[in-house]
């Protein structure tokens, strides 16, 4: 059972299990926007609130799955700070919701989390790393990893970094997409150079999330991009893969940008467990353009 299927990563996690011959139920809040798939798994979807507690234990009491990944969340770090009653209540609460019904009818509990439960200071962070988010999005977030780390069946939760790459379906701007657009249009960006990411391809967090379910592996895993580099890196490498004009991108710090959510500057996850214990290797950041867009 996936939540959030409908968005850029649950489309990209519906794809990788189905072709690995899963079968899946599909749920997200709006209606079904996932395109046809091939592969030897199935896939139907639901719809599914999951802050309406009463609907998910109804879900997954009918379909007691053998793996739930909660991939559903309030994403957008401004709306999030804006309406943080809605965010918490589907970041929280959600996941609690999800927690209480996989106690008694799941077999593992697969929770996506995020880079943002850093402070950012540091950066290149581990999974044991102290957690000190500065957002709200952040907040929420690391509340849900202390909800899912009490729950009394088998979790794994996976933090992953500034996703990128097409959705299947539908439109989910990211920064490659953002980037590409504005570029495509003659129109000037501003770009901050002074935060630190590693920028993951949407298909390879599928990858790292496929291998343990596979594994039914247990405890906090980093799965993101291997290479280390500033928005402002990844909006020049964009702009030459492209072939655009370079000189539409302007450098500049986050401290010229008046935004409801503070991000945390330095980022940036370590993934050596990852690969030691899944197998797991992410492609470089500009192989991971030319697969999604070459
Ligand atoms: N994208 C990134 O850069 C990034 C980085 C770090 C961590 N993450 C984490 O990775 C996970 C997936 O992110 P994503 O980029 O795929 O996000 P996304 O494209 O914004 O998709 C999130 C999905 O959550 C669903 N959702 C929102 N509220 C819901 C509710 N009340 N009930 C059920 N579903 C609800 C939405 O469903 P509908 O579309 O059907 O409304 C949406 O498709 C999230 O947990 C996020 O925090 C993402």
């Amino acid at each position: 059972m996936i939540t959030g299927a409908n968005g850029l990563l649950g489309q990209h996690l519906v794809k990788e299990l189905k072709e690995a011959g899963y079968a899946i139920l599909a749920t997200g809040k709006g209606e079904d926007r996932l395109p046809s798939l091939g592969g030897t798994g199935t896939y139907r979807y639901s719809s599914l609130d999951i802050a309406d507690k009463t609907a998910v234990e109804a879900t997954m009491s009918r379909e007691k799955p053998d793996v739930v990944i909660h991939a559903a969340a309030v994403t957008q770090l401004d709306e999030c700070e804006l309406d943080q009653d809605r965010c918490f209540s589907v970041n929280v609460g959600g996941t609690s919701n999800i927690i209480v019904a996989a106690e008694n009818h799941a077999g593992h509990l697969v929770y996506l989390s995020t880079d943002f439960v850093f402070d950012g200071e540091r950066g290149n962070y581990a999974e044991d790393d102290p957690l000190n988010p500065v957002s709200w999005y952040g907040f929420t977030k690391v509340r849900a990893e202390t909800t899912v780390g009490a729950a009394k069946i088998p979790w794994a939760i996976v933090r992953t970094c500034l996703v990128y790459g097409n959705t299947l379906q539908g439109t989910r701007s990211n920064i490659i997409t953002w980037v590409k657009e504005k570029l495509e249009n003659k129109e000037r960006i501003k770009v901050v150079s002074d935060q630190v990411r590693t920028p993951t391809y949407v298909a390879d967090l599928a990858k790292g999330i496929r291998l343990i379910v596979g594994k039914r592996a247990q405890g906090i895993f980093h799965i993101s991009g291997k290479d280390t580099l500033t928005p402002y890196e990844i909006a020049l490498k964009t702009a030459d893969f492209f072939s655009l004009d370079k000189s539409l991108i302007e450098k500049v710090d986050a401290s010229v940008f008046s935004q409801p959510g503070k991000r945390p500057p330095r980022t940036g996850l370590l993934i050596g467990k990852a690969r030691k214990e899944l197998g797991f290797e992410p492609l470089g950041f500009e192989e991971g353009l030319k697969t999604m867009w070459g």
